[in-house]
């Protein structure tokens, strides 16, 4: 019987993993601690909230009282951390926020994880789920795999390379039994409208124009979001102790032509005449030290555990489009922020 820590699982991708999670670990408890920063969306767990085997604490990972509470409550085996500032242009913005939750936040749920399983390490897994920004930014050719050399590039990417090194160096001096895995760009129901695929909707639905960072040439390799959940449930249950797992879409595109194909997308779905979105497009200046290129060579993860992207980029993005459509009310809370409201309707308390 698993009792696993998932942080963040308010947000994008700790949502799909917490749902998953439910139907895949059936006698596991699964405690979700998240703070709610304006990424956290009780309304993406709304479907499980009531299960029996889930409990959701609102709470920041750098509490270090609340976090050894949590522990000892609930005889935490396993934590599955994806709480973190996850936004580059945020990090640019404020880079604080960034090494307090993402470096500070890590620090202290291994130390606790040292602390509270250091008697007795076996079947105990602490799991960093981290990103393949750690790796700085490729030119035309090459891709990123688990022997590459760390050279992170913005703030965001900084403070989750600190992250992993943090785990590395618990595993190494310690003990502590862990894995990462650094993942591509994922897509998908529940992003949160300032990621590229959903603020391209969100605009065309509001008339607005579509900002491109630059010319637009950047790659980046998408995968969808539940893809990325089931890889992660997939390493927990049989990768090897002590191991990095890059996961990535092969499917790498340049923004230009992603934004075109949402366009095109949203077109065929509004029933809208055909070039109608992508008159909005604008290039606009672009961010400060963009990365040029992210592609992932997964095949440690294919050859070692079997993992392969179940969807077409295509079949995705329409599968994402139509999410979108039918859940606008999901995305008017987010954009006029009565989203945060829930947590009072749920608890009838501030949060
Ligand atoms: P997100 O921004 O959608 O969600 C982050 C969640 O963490 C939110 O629910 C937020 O409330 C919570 N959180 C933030 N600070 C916290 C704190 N101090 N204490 C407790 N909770 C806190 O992020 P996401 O896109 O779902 O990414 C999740 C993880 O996956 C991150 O660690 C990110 O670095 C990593 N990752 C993301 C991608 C991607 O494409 N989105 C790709 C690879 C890796
Ligand atoms: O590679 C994994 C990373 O992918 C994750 O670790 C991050 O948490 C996640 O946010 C994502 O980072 P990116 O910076 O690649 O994602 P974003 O959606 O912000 O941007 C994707 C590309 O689109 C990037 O090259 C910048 C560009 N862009 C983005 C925005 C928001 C634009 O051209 N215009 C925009 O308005």
């Amino acid at each position: 019987m698993k009792k696993i820590l998932i942080t963040g699982g308010a947000g994008f991708i700790g949502s799909h993993v917490v749902k998953l999670f439910l139907q895949k670990h059936p006698t596991a408890t699964l405690v979700n601690i998240d703070k709610l920063t304006y990424a956290g969306n009780l309304e993406n767990l709304k479907e499980i909230e009531a299960h029996p085997n889930y409990v959701f604490v609102k709470g920041d990972i750098c509490d270090r009282k609340l976090v050894k509470s949590i522990f000892s409550s609930y005889a935490i085996d396993t934590v599955v951390h994806l709480a973190a500032e996850s936004h580059v242009d945020r990090s640019i913005e404020s880079p604080f926020e960034f090494a307090q939750t993402n470096i500070m936040g890590t620090l202290v749920l291994l130390n606790q994880a040292k602390e509270s399983w250091e008697k007795d390490f076996s079947n105990k897994l602490f799991y960093h789920v981290s990103t393949d920004e750690v790796f700085g930014s490729l030119e035309e050719t090459g891709l990123f795999s688990e022997t590459t050399a760390y050279d992170p590039k913005s703030p965001y990417a900084a403070s989750k390379a600190s992250s992993d090194h943090f785990v590395k160096a618990y595993q190494n001096t310690y003990g502590l039994p862990v894995i990462v895995s650094n993942c591509s760009n994922n897509y998908g129901p529940n992003q949160f409208p300032e990621k590229l695929i959903p603020l391209v909707i969100h605009r065309i639905l509001e008339n607005q124009c579509i900002p491109i960072y630059g010319q637009g040439l950047n790659v980046r390799d998408w995968l969808y979001v539940e893809d990325h959940a089931n890889a992660i449930d997939l390493i927990l249950r049989k990768g090897k102790l002590n191991h990095t797992y890059a996961i990535g879409g092969a499917n790498e595109w340049t923004n230009i032509d992603l934004v075109k194909l949402v366009c095109r997308t949203m077109d065929n779905a509004l029933g809208n005449k055909k070039g109608t979105s992508e008159k909005r497009i604008e290039f606009v200046k672009d961010r400060a030290g963009h990365d040029k290129r992210y592609a992932i060579d997964s095949s440690k993860l294919a050859n070692e555990l079997g993992w392969k992207p179940s969807l077409q980029f295509e079949e995705g993005i329409q599968l994402t489009v139509h999410w979108y459509l039918e859940n606008k009310t999901w995305l008017e809370n987010v954009v006029n922020g009565s989203y945060q409201e829930y947590y009072k309707k749920q608890y009838n308390t501030t949060p």
